[in-house]
């Protein structure tokens, strides 16, 4: 392809993400690069999205151990692909990232809606504690997250309750 034409992709998530999924694909390489400060955030965010596509449960781990990070949008994007993936290894993370009253508002919310996203009803008792967060942002993610969970298991699939 013309270098000059290029455009981002549409992933196999559906999504057109922030930057193209890195080259690399070892696990350990991609979690290296993505728990160094001093990479560019751009190199940081391909390797976010390679893990994403990776989609194993040593890639979703790897992702996980990654909100040490400074970065507030990094730790966001994190979320983000982690209901994105789906797999319920990474519950107990997003518990803690919503939990952690000290954490990014942006960071919560981004991990209650990946809760709901993760379609897996364990995650229920907390985003019910947070139901009436301080923080309206949060609030908001945490009860579209129930209704999702609600929704995902609602036997009727009646559209016109929701
Ligand atoms: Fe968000």
């Amino acid at each position: 392809m013309d270098v000059e034409n290029r455009i981002p992709v549409v992933s196999q998530y559906g999504s057109v993400d922030p930057a193209p999924p890195s080259n690399e694909s070892d696990v350990t390489i991609l979690k290296q690069l993505l728990l160094d400060e001093n990479v560019q955030m751009f190199q940081r965010m391909r390797a976010v999205f390679s893990l994403r596509n990776n989609g194993s449960d040593e890639a979703c781990l790897a992702l996980c151990s990654a909100f040490i990070t400074k970065s507030a949008l990094l730790r966001h994007e994190l979320a983000y692909v982690l209901g994105q993936m789906q797999n319920n290894v990474a519950i107990p993370t997003l518990q803690e990232r919503l939990t952690d009253l000290n954490e990014h508002i942006m960071v919560r919310h981004e991990a209650a809606e990946a809760m709901g996203a993760i379609g897996d009803p364990s995650a229920k008792p907390i985003l019910e504690k947070f139901l009436n967060d301080e923080n309206i942002e949060v609030a908001e993610s945490c009860e579209v997250a129930l209704d999702l969970l609600n929704w995902c298991k609602s036997d009727e699939w009646n559209e016109t309750d929701w």
